[in-house]
């Protein structure tokens, strides 16, 4: 077991680091530790078990690591097995560490964007076939109408590093057409998988003016660091660094190729290890 006590952050792959970003930048003193599952990515296709099982062999490799707190930046992971492991498996597994999700902080506040009460929501396909946004957001903003569309074809691009390439274009496309379709009153569209922010400027440059879109890595790092504030228990069990930021990174897949994908989104050279999970 580690001697360090980082926050665990977990994604399918690259899409993580869209939340980590912000975290990071909110929360410098403390120490993190980056896991993509880039080996198994992507999530979004995969059965409600396969992903509740490989969400749960992250979250104990990053226990190991020595993480009293774990945030699955990822919501495919967050809609399909969140609940599961906080409710079955936390309790006997680790009974004083927790795992957050990314569902839940963005639900909680998106309904204050809207001016027309119409939000298109865009995600795995898992995510959208879970039903989360919907259920979630009419408990909090029951008036707002959600609209949701899947977009199966965007994570492989951003795996394989070609959401700056051309062919994403007609790709991206597509699935905005699809999504505004579905209602002439949309004003926002909520990026809800953490992968998608690394296809904004395409997003962008493909909607009509006067659409706003909603990226979720400040939402969740405010939402991270109010529950610090009101957990100082878990707060004062997390290590803190000295250092502008230290982040220590892991991918299941190759190594070569996520250090110059992570490096490329992160802007300054990406250092990882590789992670073997037991799965
Ligand atoms: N980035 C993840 C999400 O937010 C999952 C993408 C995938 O592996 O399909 O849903």
């Amino acid at each position: 077991m580690s001697s360090k006590h980082p926050i665990g952050v977990f994604d399918s792959g690259l899409g993580g680091l869209t939340i980590l970003r912000e975290i990071a930048h909110a929360l410098p003193q403390y120490e993190f530790i980056y896991l993509g599952d880039n080996a198994r990515a992507p999530y979004g296709p995969r059965s409600f078990e396969t992903v509740y099982q490989y969400t749960l062999e992250a979250v104990e490799w990053l226990f190991q690591q020595g993480c009293p707190l774990v945030v699955l930046a990822c919501n495919t992971s967050s809609a399909k097995a969140l609940r599961t492991i906080q409710q079955k498996d936390l309790p006997g597994l680790a009974p004083n560490k927790r795992v957050l999700g990314v569902i839940r902080p963005t639900t909680e506040v998106i309904g204050d964007y809207t001016e027309t009460d119409h939000i298109g929501i865009l995600g795995t396909q898992g995510t959208v076939d879970s039903g989360s946004y919907a259920i979630e957001i009419a408990k909090f903003f029951p008036d707002v109408k959600v609209f949701q569309q899947a977009c199966p074809k965007w994570v492989p691009l951003v795996e394989n590093g070609l959401h700056h390439a051309e062919e994403a274009d007609g790709i991206v496309k597509e699935c905005l057409d699809l999504l505004l379709e579905q209602s002439p009153y949309i004003d926002t569209i909520l990026l809800a998988c953490t992968h998608y922010p690394l296809l904004m400027q395409k997003i962008e440059a493909q909607l009509p003016r006067g659409i706003q879109v909603i990226s979720q890595g400040d939402i969740v790092a405010s939402s991270l660091a109010a529950y610090l504030k009101r957990h100082p228990a878990m707060e004062q069990q997390i290590s803190r660094t000295e250092a502008q930021t230290s982040i220590d990174f892991f991918t299941t897949g190759d190594l070569s190729s996520f250090q110059h994908k992570a490096s490329l989104f992160w802007g300054e050279n990406v250092l990882a290890q590789q992670a073997i999970l037991p799965g």
